[in-house]
C-alpha cells in the first residue's frame, strides 16, 4: 500500500499538491471522497478538533475504511484509492492522542500561539507518540489568523510579524523533526467578503526556501503546507506549489458551497425529506473539490 508520505515525496518531485479538504457530516464526507474518484486523486480529508468532535474519530476512521474497500477497482488497486485522514488545528497532545489512537494518518498540532520553546516541546511530544505508529505530524510556526467560520468584510491585515520567520521553523524542525511544517505567509483563514483573498507573500515562502538550503539537506524530508487556501487567488496557488507546497487545506469554500446549496434547496420549500434535499449539496461540495484538484495538479496521481 502507497503510504501519505509516498505522495508527499511524490508531489514534491514533480511539483503538485494534495489537498486536504475538511467534512463534518457524512454527506461532506461523500462528496469530496467521489471527487477524488472521479478523478483519481489521493486526498486527505480532514478534521478539526469541533468537526471532529461533531463526527466521532472512530466513526470517520471506520467509514474511511469503507470507503478505501468499496473504491478498490481499476486504477486505484487492491489498497482503494489514497484516502487519508488529518487531526487538524490539533490544541492538545491528549487530544491528538486519541486521534492518533482511533487510526489517522496525520496529526496537526497548531501550537503557533504558544511561545516558541512551549510549541517546540508539545510538538516532539506528539512526534514521539506518533512516529512509532507510522503517523505523520503537522507543526505550525508562524501565525495565521482568523476562522472558516466567516465571510470578512474589512480587508484583513497581514501583520509582518507575524510571518513565519525562517529561522524559527529551522530551529523548529531541527528540535522536533515534524514531517510537515504549516507556515505563515499571508495566507488566513476564512474568505473575505469579495471572494477573494490578498495575494499569497511568496517571498517569505522563497526566504525559508533559502534558509533550508542553507542548512544543507537537513530539513530535506520536510513538507511545507499552506492553510487557509479558499480564496487565495488561483495564480498564487500555483507559483506556491511551484516552490514547494505539498498540501493545501481548503474549508470555508466547500462550507459555503454546502449551506448555500442547502439555503436555495429549503428556502420556499415544503421539502422535508433530507436524501431529496441533500443530494444537491453534495454535488456543490464535490464541484467545488473537483476545481481544487484540478487546481493542485493531483488529478491521475493514484
Ligand atoms: P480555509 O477555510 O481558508 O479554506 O482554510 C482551511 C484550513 O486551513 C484548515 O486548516
Amino acid at each position: 500500500m502507497k503510504t501519505l508520505k509516498y505522495y508527499f515525496e511524490k508531489a514534491q518531485k514533480e511539483k503538485w499538491a494534495i489537498g486536504q479538504f475538511n467534512f463534518s457530516d457524512f454527506t461532506q464526507m461523500k462528496a469530496i471522497i467521489g471527487a477524488a474518484k472521479e478523478l483519481k486523486s489521493p486526498v486527505i480529508l480532514g478534521t478539526s478538533e469541533g468537526e471532529s468532535k461533531f463526527f466521532g474519530l472512530e466513526e470517520a476512521v471506520a467509514l474511511r475504511n469503507v470507503f478505501k474497500k468499496k473504491t478498490r477497482s481499476a486504477g486505484s488497486g487492491q489498497a482503494g484509492l489514497p484516502i487519508f485522514l488529518n487531526l487538524d488545528h490539533g490544541k492538545s497532545f491528549g487530544y491528538l492522542k486519541q486521534a492518533i489512537d482511533a487510526g489517522y494518518d496525520m496529526v496537526h498540532f497548531d501550537g503557533s500561539k504558544l511561545p516558541l520553546e512551549e510549541n517546540i516541546k508539545i510538538t516532539k511530544d506528539v512526534k514521539n507518540y506518533a512516529k512509532w505508529r507510522g503517523v505523520l505530524i503537522e507543526g505550525e510556526v508562524g501565525k495565521i489568523g482568523t476562522d472558516s467560520s466567516k465571510l470578512y468584510s474589512e480587508k484583513f491585515e497581514i501583520k509582518e510579524e507575524d510571518l513565519t520567520k525562517p529561522e524559527e521553523a529551522l530551529k523548529f524542525l531541527n528540535k522536533t523533526k515534524a514531517n510537515l511544517l504549516a507556515i505563515s505567509m499571508g495566507n488566513f483563514h476564512g474568505i473575505e467578503a469579495s471572494g477573494i483573498d490578498p495575494n499569497l507573500r511568496l517571498d517569505t515562502l522563497q526566504k525559508i526556501n533559502e534558509a533550508f538550503r542553507q542548512a544543507r539537506g537537513r530539513t530535506k524530508n520536510t513538507f511545507l503546507v499552506l492553510h487557509g487556501g479558499s480564496g487565495t487567488p488561483e495564480s498564487d496557488i500555483k507559483e506556491a506549489i511551484k516552490l514547494g507546497i505539498v498540501k493545501i487545506n481548503i474549508n470555508t469554500e466547500l462550507r459555503l458551497a454546502f449551506s448555500g446549496s442547502l439555503r436555495r434547496a429549503l428556502s420556499g420549500s415544503d421539502e422535508i425529506v433530507p436524501y431529496k434535499y441533500l443530494p444537491g449539496a453534495g454535488k456543490s461540495v464535490q464541484k467545488a473539490v473537483e476545481e481544487k484538484i484540478l487546481l493542485f495538479g493531483s488529478r491521475d496521481k493514484i
